[in-house]
């Protein structure tokens, strides 16, 4: 089974973006982290980053039915700013009934007000905040342990 790894706008600037508060590792980092978790686990990773709303929305749909076609069990969904604006991103997680950890590096509720409130919370599964590069790993192994458990 497989699962999605999937990075909002400007994460693809990780590693030189502000580090004092997302820290000095870089997506490939990230990437590297999640494989060797998800190996650990027995699962595929595909892991993709994105700056444009309407494409994060068509991986969504397209992972949506894999999950439904029993080929994957959900996403670790980073949604950078996305997370405090787009209503139609979650939609398309609710929509396309994905399974996701939401996770944020930097720990947003003692950042500015603005990061304080995320649209996509209310339709993940779960949420892992502030723990920097180390959320990913983190959150791969939990919906690991959900899929494994019944709602
Ligand atoms: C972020 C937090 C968001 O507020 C911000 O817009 C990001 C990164 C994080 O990982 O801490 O782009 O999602």
């Amino acid at each position: 089974s497989s699962v999605l790894v999937l990075n909002g706008p400007n994460l693809d600037l990780l590693g030189t973006r502000k580090p004092e508060v997302y820290g000095s590792a870089t997506l490939a980092d990230v990437e590297q982290l999640c494989r060797v978790r998800a190996a650990e686990l027995g699962l595929d990773v595909e892991f993709r980053q994105s700056n444009h709303e309407g494409q994060l929305i068509d991986w969504v749909h397209e992972w949506g039915r894999r999950v439904r076609d029993g080929l994957a069990i959900g996403a670790v969904y980073n949604p950078g700013a996305h997370a405090h604006t787009s209503i139609a991103l979650r939609d398309a997680i609710e929509g396309a009934e994905l399974p996701v950890v939401e996770v944020h590096i930097s720990n947003v509720h003692a950042r500015e007000p603005f990061r304080h409130h995320s649209h996509i919370s209310p339709v993940a599964r779960g949420v892992v905040v502030g723990l920097g590069v180390l959320g990913y790993p983190l959150a791969l192994t939990g919906l690991a342990e959900l899929a494994r458990q019944p709602r």
